[in-house]
């Protein structure tokens, strides 16, 4: 049977969605009036909340001046400026970048740096990808090709790049071998041997999510598995890219979801929070050992668009990172991740089905089971994160439910994603809207 077959009906449907009609700060209102708290930032994207006049501001006085200035004939003091400012958030050697304008780009644009840096070096044999199940890297074909997600892949198989896939590194349900400390080092254990196994002359690259999004539900790599990987790859000249489209840019807690591991990949995505919804952007950011060898052997990276650097979309994400950096927002958030967790686990407390509170910074999620002991999800039958979703609508909250994250198929988690500067008072209503909708689904499905 297909993995569409097996999952619930209607699960990407947009069929009677509210029609928005204005935001401010944390709140959204449709066109009938009806307030609905942003508790996910949408999708982890709107980290400084809504209509912020700053950045609108900004982008106007862009666009009156000139929206945008082609890659091959302008630079520009935004794209200059938002340059220097992720250089010094980066730190290290972090210091080159191809902007974009999503998520997906970004990934590919990784892919493909790692795939010019290693003919740039006549190593072409490297053309393969190592990549984890349960993770998601983006919609266009290289990026999906390394993701690892059931549902969303299974119409293009056939047409995907062949990847060498390895176990999801996720404490609370760890590799089969291991336990919840062991796990981390046992699978870096499956890269070295996927690696010998395949032939460390024929890998281009490990492509990972330091904190797992949408297919696991802000999961964590387990302490000092970053480490090993980077040892790993580097033993076997096998470039690490880090996935921070949707854990960078400070949803974590430090601008980079890896700084917190202490390490530094060899190339890294972030999107979603660089401009934080006001404008599409995002960026390929890599190493001065990739670059060198790239500037060397070709000049520049052989990877781009029409829209590559577009200066209003910088501009964006100049005015988002400046107030970041001015209001220490990331600091908040990494203040605040102890805080956001225990609230949360307050208000689900005596809920039977919540199995798992995890993640990091501004990024955590509650997992829902049918057995606590043994960690058994409800049956996808049971639609719940599809349910919690729309029942957190009718509350008026936006949340971030994901489903599948189990096997691909079953499973259900509520990811909270709240913006960087909402107030105490807000996060009060976020929590507690989520865990009203989330026990009034399971009493409602006669599961709790
Ligand atoms: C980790 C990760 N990588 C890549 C993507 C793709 O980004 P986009 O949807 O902006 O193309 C996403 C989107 O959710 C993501 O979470």
């Amino acid at each position: 049977m297909s993995v569409a077959a097996k999952l619930p009906a209607n699960i990407g449907s947009t069929d009677n969605l509210p029609k928005v009609a204005w935001a401010k700060g944390c709140y959204l209102y449709d066109v009938d009036g009806k307030q609905y708290i942003d508790g996910s930032s949408g999708p982890a994207v709107y980290s400084i909340g809504h209509a912020n006049a700053e950045v609108n501001d900004a982008i106007k006085a862009q666009l009156d001046r000139v929206a945008h200035g082609y890659r091959y004939n302008f630079t520009s003091d935004a794209l200059e400026e938002l340059t220097d400012i992720i250089r010094a958030r980066c730190g290290g050697t972090l210091r080159h970048m191809v902007y974009v304008t999503g998520g997906s780009e970004a990934v590919e644009s990784c892919l493909k740096l790692a795939l010019q840096y290693h003919a740039a070096r006549g190593e072409m044999s490297r053309r393969r990808f190592i990549a984890r199940e349960r993770s998601w890297h983006g919609n266009t074909l290289g990026a999906l090709s390394v993701s690892g997600f059931l549902e969303r892949k299974e119409a293009f198989e056939g047409s995907l790049l062949d990847v060498s896939r390895l176990s999801p590194v996720n404490a609370y349900r760890p590799i089969a071998s291991a336990t919840a400390d062991t796990t981390g080092e046992a699978g870096a254990r499956e890269l070295e041997e996927e690696i010998l196994r395949g032939g460390p002359e024929t890998f281009a690259a490990f492509i990972f999510e330091p904190v797992v999004g949408a297919a696991g539900g802000c999961v964590p790599a387990p302490p000092g598995y970053a480490k090993r990987v980077r040892e790993i790859c580097d033993r076997y000249g096998v470039l690490m890219i880090s996935d921070e489209v949707m854990s960078g840019a400070g949803r974590c807690g430090t601008w980079r979801a890896l700084e917190a591991d202490g390490v530094e990949p060899d190339l890294m995505s972030v999107a979603k929070g660089l401009a934080a919804g006001y404008l599409p952007l995002g960026a390929a950011i890599y190493s001065s050992k990739v670059a060198d060898v790239i500037q060397r052997a070709h000049g520049a990276p052989m990877t781009g668009h029409t829209f590559t650097g577009h200066t209003a979309c910088c501009a964006a994400g100049v005015a988002v990172q400046k107030i970041v950096q001015r209001e220490k927002l990331v600091e908040r958030v990494h203040a605040n991740e102890a805080k956001l967790k225990s609230m949360i686990a307050d208000a689900l407390r005596g809920v039977e089905a919540v199995g798992d509170i995890r993640g990091r910074g501004y990024f955590i999620a509650a997992e829902l089971v049918a057995d606590r002991k043994a960690k058994a999800p409800f049956p996808a039958k049971h639609k719940l994160f599809m349910r919690i979703r729309q029942q957190a609508l009718a509350n008026g909250l936006i949340c971030y439910p994901v489903g599948g994250n189990v096997d691909g198929i079953n499973g259900d988690v509520v990811i909270l994603a709240p913006p960087y500067n909402a107030t105490d008072a807000e996060l009060d209503e976020i929590v507690s809207k989520m865990a009203k909708s989330v026990k009034e689904v399971l009493t409602a499905s006669g599961l709790n």
